[in-house]
């Protein structure tokens, strides 16, 4: 019996056939060679040739995947293979309605028909809506047809790539042929678990780094850092992390203290500890070339730094001056770098912030190394070859070697690890943020589409800096930043040398109280996002989800930019202009709006959050850092669907460390009923053997009559209902 979902697919497979192949100017080609490497997974190749000399993949898990069979004969994708003015394209046709994601950290709308982006790592200080080239490459692109049906195209060059979507998905790279793997997927759901399969996922973070994060370039000397520090805790502003930027380090160098601003490191992080923060430092990649200064020296032994085309060790400038650049495509280079950490960590580190890693270079065009350089690659990496192999996976490798350091250096606790440049497939490192941006409100609402876009990408973990790197902005501004970025996977506020302070108190009391909120918030969401954050590292599923998540063949919700999914329970609405009236898009079914700390509905800065209609949402304790408390209770807000029950799951585990993976976790399942006596809450436990006591939970019921109070209505955790 032929569906209406047959009926459209046809349609679409027409209007494929009838859609303009977008190889501009490029010369034919024989048919390409492909081969199903998993379920729904094809990698092409231009010819058969290039299929038997294929060089390895630096983003894939298996640099070599393994075919699984032929391409079955009902595959819908072929790529076409060309060359234009000498360079290998691939180029795949779309149909009408067919929206395009995804393409890793870029800035402008979530939807990217129409727009060319240049997978190219860059430092791009103060970037704006016309960067085409930022800190990370992803040359990957999510489509999702008309009819919710989804595919997945990625080009597996690390080389410098051009995204043109302007007539369709076009690849253009400057190096040679490259092979094209096409995910097909019943959703883009789907299509992202795929691509998990293929590149992997992040790492379980510790539960610390889903706190909120304070960090500015620099906080010096120690004083200040415990200034900092009291404030929060006096404040009652919850935090977790207080970073060290780059004046920590004795003249910029990595794996140096400063001594002068701070004689006893050990004693400060220890007594950060004693107050339940957590210490994250920056290390950059460029080693400052200075005989007597151990990490050089060291490195030398090893002759560990890349080559200028002539042989000689590459010299560039960054912040401690004339550097040498560790060449992260050996082991031996990534075992030496890792084995740096452990006496480091040993200070009282908690976590490691690599920087300039695309690498960065000063007063130099492109501002980066030559593309003539050499890396004396590995042989798995496809062995000694040009930077222009090896420029976009220099900081991936870097922050691999970062965490596989910090792990063996600890192997008791989960490294945390956060990169400004990246590779498609870098998630298995670092979590990552969106690099210099500015304080402006064309640059809060970009941080929503590049979080999003990053998460269709393959990384989970990532958010901006909070209240904008570069310039002061308006308290407004702040507020509503920290209201959104709170919300977000990775939430740390930054700002730039010689800025004004941007800590939550610093645009006085109004602002402060809402900051306050706002991260009470977080802590009140922290089991929702721990449990995301769960998920992400099994499944690939991005913990921010764009609209379309809810109903993948509505296409209303394809271009929403101002809200977004967090989960599949929750729903974001932000507004990211000073006036604007919140979007008024909302997928289907109710979404209730709901209060998560008392206030919040009354305030004006901060997004409103609606919960999906059939969810149990778990809240925490609002608590001054993660692990102030055991989560011995939840309170359960239920937004009850058309048959009465609202359902919730939770993760637990220690927070830390590995027991996870030896069964020492739990997945709890609530469901929530509503009866004459009030709502009823039964549990049972998914998965896992934990055997600690589970948490009480009691339950809120928002909705009291499904269908009849559609969203907009709102009630706050201890039942009083308020016009919206
Ligand atoms: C880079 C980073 C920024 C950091 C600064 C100093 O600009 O992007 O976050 O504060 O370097 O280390």
């Amino acid at each position: 019996m032929r569906t209406a979902r047959d009926f459209r697919c046809g349609l679409i497979c027409l209007l494929l056939l009838f859609s303009v192949p977008v190889s501009v100017g490029a010369s034919p080609s024989p048919p390409p060679v492909g081969e199903m490497i998993a379920p729904g997974v094809v990698r092409f190749f231009a010819t058969a040739a290039e299929r038997a000399h294929a060089r390895p993949s630096l983003c894939l898990m298996s640099p070599h995947p393994a075919p699984i069979g032929p391409i079955p004969d009902s595959w819908p994708i072929t790529p076409n293979f060309g060359r234009v003015q000498g360079r290998p394209t691939a180029s795949v046709a779309i149909a009408p309605g067919c929206d395009l994601y995804g393409t890793g950290e870029v800035p402008g709308p979530l939807r990217r028909n129409g727009t060319r982006t240049v997978a190219w790592n860059t430092d791009a200080y103060a970037w704006n809506a016309g960067s085409m080239s930022l800190y990370q490459s992803h040359p990957w692109v999510l489509a999702v047809r008309a009819d919710g049906t989804a595919f997945g195209v990625l080009a597996d060059t690390p080389q410098r790539c051009l995204i043109d979507l302007r007539g369709g998905i076009r690849f253009e790279a400057s190096g040679p042929t490259f092979p094209v793997i096409i995910c097909e997927g019943e959703n883009p759901q789907a299509v992202l678990r795929k691509l998990a399969r293929l590149t992997g996922t992040m790492p379980l973070p510790p539960r610390w780094a889903l706190g909120y994060h304070q960090c500015r370039y620099s906080y010096t000397p120690d004083s200040r850092v415990r200034e900092i520090a009291r404030e929060f805790r006096k404040r009652d502003i919850p935090c977790d992390v207080i970073w060290l930027d780059i004046d920590y380090m004795d003249g910029h160098r990595s794996f140096t203290v400063n001594t002068w601003d701070f004689p006893d490191i050990k004693g400060l992080l220890a007594d950060l500890h004693a107050d339940g923060f957590r210490a994250v430092v920056i290390i950059d990649p460029g080693i400052k070339q200075e005989p007597g200064y151990h990490v050089y020296a060291s490195g030398q032994r090893i002759d560990a730094w890349v080559r200028t085309a002539d042989g000689r060790p590459y010299v560039g400038t960054v912040w401690p001056g004339a550097c040498v650049f560790p060449d992260f495509t050996r082991a031996d280079v990534r075992r030496w770098w890792g084995g740096l950490y452990g006496p480091f960590l040993d200070l009282g580190i908690d976590g490691i912030w690599n920087d300039m890693n695309e690498p960065a270079v000063f007063n130099v065009p492109g501002k980066t190394m030559p593309v003539t350089n050499i890396h004396r690659a590995d042989p798995e990496l496809g062995g000694t070859d040009t930077h222009a192999r090896y420029h976009n996976v220099y900081g991936m490798l870097m922050a691999r070697a970062t965490f596989e350091g910090c792990r063996a250096a600890r192997p008791v606790r989960r490294p945390f690890v956060l990169t400004r440049a990246n590779h498609l497939g870098g998630q298995r490192w670092a979590a990552t943020w969106t690099g210099d941006n500015v304080a402006t409100w064309r640059h809060l609402d970009m941080s929503l589409s590049m979080v999003m876009n990053l998460g269709l990408s393959g990384q989970p973990l990532s958010g901006p800096d909070i209240g904008g790197f570069a310039g002061a902005g308006s308290g407004r501004l702040f507020a509503r930043w920290m209201g959104i970025g709170a919300l977000l996977p990775f939430a740390r506020g930054h700002t730039g040398k010689g800025n004004i302070d941007k800590e939550p108190w610093a645009f006085g009391p109004e602002v402060e109280a809402t900051c306050r909120r706002a991260l009470q918030r977080r802590y009140r969401l922290l089991p929702y996002l721990y449990t995301l954050a769960r998920e992400a590292s099994v499944s690939g599923l991005p913990m921010v989800r764009p609209l379309f998540f809810a109903d993948p063949a509505d296409p209303r919700l394809r271009d929403v930019d101002d809200s977004f999914l967090l989960g599949d329970d929750l729903l974001i609405v932000c507004r990211t202009s000073p006036d604007s009236a919140p979007p008024d898009v909302f997928p289907p079914g109710n979404w209730w709006r709901v209060s998560i700390v008392p206030g919040d509905l009354d305030d004006p800065d901060l997004p409103a959050v609606y919960l999906r209609e059939g969810a149990a949402l778990p809240l925490g304790p609002i608590m001054e850092y993660s692990d102030q408390r055991p989560l011995d209770a939840v309170e359960l807000l239920a937004n009850l669907d058309a048959t009465g029950q609202a359902v919730g799951q939770l993760y637990e585990d220690d927070g830390d460390g590995y027991g996870y993976q030896s069964g020492d976790y739990r997945i709890i399942q609530w469901s929530v009923q509503d009866s004459p006596s009030g709502p009823e809450v039964s549990s049972r436990v998914l998965e896992g053997g934990r055997r600690d006591r589970m948490p009480q939970a009691t339950a809120h019921i928002v909705s009291d009559h499904p269908g009849k109070a559609p969203r907009g209505t709102q009630k706050t955790p201890d039942g009083i209902q308020s016009p919206d």
